[in-house]
């Protein structure tokens, strides 16, 4: 069980801090409370409206700038040459950085050819506005495609992830490129702590339904960004490392995976990988 994963040169630690909806004072205070509670690596967007928010966190903290690794994405508006470079540096202006850890594309775009879009994702990377490039919300076929056209290592693929959603297609498509698989909505936007089969093992280990889950995902070997606005599940959510699941109660959360179980389809969504 890794707290840091490891991609082409990246060092992204597992637990990261989810920021989608958290806008103003709400999300200077979580994100400065999950810096607290010792969460290094946040994940933001352009489109989150919040960039300046997390950047004045990372500022307030303290904290070395080495010492923390965030996150930023493109809009699918935004892909095309000259537009993402500009998107980038945008947030890099709010952030208050000079370069990023790890930019993404936020969600594929057939509009514009993936080719242009790929090569201008590399070029953040040679300019040093991103120390490290990926993707988010890319099937297995589109995943090949981009790796096919990027000129740098892609280090991670960033994509809906929880215990009622069968990623495994995707999840194998990541590691055979060496790449890191990140999941986002982990807790299934929060439903999945009222989950009776998770609320039971939970009961019976003596630790809460989100932790189970979230020990789920680090035991698999990948990236999950827990989103919280409440400063007990933001340092609950984070103390997840001096425990273990059985294999047993690994299974038993495996099958709780279910046709239905895609919570984030957005009209603009690509065509998903079949399980
Ligand atoms: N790349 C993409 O397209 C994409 C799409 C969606 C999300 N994301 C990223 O992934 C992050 C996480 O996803 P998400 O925000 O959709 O959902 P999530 O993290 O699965 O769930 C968030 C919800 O869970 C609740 N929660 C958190 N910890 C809890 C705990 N210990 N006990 C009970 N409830 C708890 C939160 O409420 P409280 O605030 O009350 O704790 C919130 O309502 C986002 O913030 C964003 O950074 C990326």
């Amino acid at each position: 069980m890794e707290l840091t994963i490891h991609a082409h040169g990246a060092a992204i630690p597992a637990r990261g801090f989810g920021t989608w909806r958290l806008t103003g004072e709400a999300c200077v205070a979580a994100v400065a409370a999950a810096l607290d509670c010792g969460y290094r690596h946040i994940d933001t967007a352009r489109v989150y409206d919040n960039e300046r928010e997390v950047g004045a966190a990372l500022a307030a903290s303290g904290l070395a700038r080495d010492a923390v690794f965030v996150t930023t994405k493109v809009w699918f508006e935004d892909l095309a040459a000259g537009a993402l470079e500009r998107s980038a540096e945008g947030s890099l202006k709010r952030l208050g950085l000079s370069a990023v850890d790890l930019l993404l594309v936020h969600w594929p775009n057939p509009a514009i050819a993936l080719k242009e879009t790929i090569g201008a994702l590399c070029r953040t990377r040679e300019s040093g506005l991103a120390r490290h490039i990926g993707v988010s919300n890319f099937p297995v076929p589109l995943l090949e495609e981009a790796v096919a056209h990027a000129r740098a290592p892609l280090v991670c693929n960033q994509c809906e992830y929880h215990p009622w959603l069968d990623q495994s297609a995707v999840i194998a498509a990541c590691a055979r490129h060496g790449m890191a698989f990140t999941a986002y909505s982990p807790l299934g936007k929060g439903d999945l702590v009222q989950a009776a089969p998770i609320r039971a093992i939970a009961e019976r280990i003596g630790r809460t339904p989100a932790q189970v889950v979230l020990r789920w995902h680090l035991q698999q070997g990948v990236v999950a960004i827990p989103r919280s606005g409440t400063r007990a599940h933001i340092a609950e959510n984070f103390r997840i490392d001096d425990f273990a699941l059985s294999d047993a109660d690994m299974a038993a959360i495996f099958a709780l995976r279910r046709p239905d179980g895609r919570l984030v389809d957005p009209g603009w969504a690509p065509r998903w990988d079949r399980s």
